[in-house]
């Protein structure tokens, strides 16, 4: 196992990530193979999922709706992916001539983004096959892409950073000793996990160049893009457990009543403002980062802003 797929404190540097990289670096084929989901198994980790603590659902049902789950959190990685590797890519870029080794170890976060988001379409598929119809699943990421990467480049960085962190602490804490989940989940989020933990690191160098170089007001500007980024993702959240309700009646050939559609909504939203924004905002390294480049004043506006938004 690489050293910097843990969660002790990475050794920061272009040279380390790259050759970290090159250390766990794997092919699509080698983690599907031709290997099916079991559907008589959980898909998503209870620590990720609403479904255990929906009283409408029997456990059946509750079943199924962590394969609904894992379906949209798969998705999910492939969609924030398609602003991640550009905004990489323009990283890439704006390294100096000098800066051989960023240039490359960047490249090749981008490439193994691309290589994500091919694996994530394959999975969506399997998933579809699996469960007998087609998810809805959220699928305007190109649009998404492009309202992310015109906001301020320390703002895209910071929300890649927390995506990339929570990436290696729900592997950890969720998939990894979860003896009785699905098996090709596992094989997912772990490859997933080894060359995540790469990005982490690298996005830590260059938030620091970023924030290095800006002004005060472009790093006020950097921190309202933030906040506004993060309601923006909290939009797509709310906007999936919609879906998540209608591939659960689908899937259970249930009707929900009002109240049960609001238990089970509001149930799995919880689930997933964790997964995709507390647990990044809260992860320590991340924080670690964002304290280096941000003043008091700013951090306790975003502490302000992320409470009101996780406890609404
Ligand atoms: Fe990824
Ligand atoms: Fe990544």
């Amino acid at each position: 196992m690489a050293s910097g797929s843990t969660l002790e404190k990475p050794t920061y540097t272009y040279a380390k990530s790259l050759e970290n990289a090159y250390k766990v670096n794997w092919r699509i084929e080698e983690v599907l193979g031709d290997r099916q989901f079991d559907t008589a198994r959980d898909w998503l980790p209870a620590n990720l999922s609403g479904a255990a603590a929906i009283s409408c659902l029997n456990e059946e049902e509750k079943r199924k709706l962590t394969h609904i789950e894992m379906g949209a959190y798969a998705n999910l990685f492939g969609f924030v992916e398609e602003f991640i590797t550009p905004a990489i890519v323009d990283r890439a870029q704006s390294a100096g001539q000098d800066e051989v080794v960023a240039f490359e170890a960047l490249t090749n976060f981008a490439a193994e983004e691309i290589k994500h988001i091919e694996m994530f379409k394959r999975v969506r598929a399997l998933v579809d096959e699996a469960i007998g119809f087609p998810l809805a699943l959220l699928d305007n990421e190109r649009e998404v892409a492009s309202v992310v990467l015109s906001k301020n480049i320390g703002a895209v960085l910071l929300l890649i950073e927390a995506i990339e962190w929570f990436t290696q602490l729900h592997y950890l804490s969720g998939f990894k000793d979860a003896d009785a989940l699905d098996p090709l989940t596992k094989a997912i989020f772990k490859a997933h996990w080894q060359e995540e933990a790469q990005h982490a690191n690298l996005d830590h160098l260059e938030i620091l160049k970023v924030f290095g170089a800006m002004d005060a007001a472009e790093k006020d500007e950097a921190i309202d893009d933030l906040l506004g980024l993060v309601v923006a993702v909290d939009g797509l959240l709310q906007a999936q457990v919609g879906m998540d309700i209608q591939n659960l009646a689908q899937y259970t050939g249930r009707t929900f009543s009002e109240s049960e559609t609001e238990e089970i909504s509001k149930s799995v939203l919880k689930a997933k403002r964790y997964a995709f924004i507390e647990s990044g905002v809260t992860h320590k390294n991340f924080l670690e980062t964002f304290t280096q480049v941000t003043t008091p004043a700013q951090q306790e506006k975003v502490q302000t802003a992320l409470g009101a938004l996780l406890s609404s």
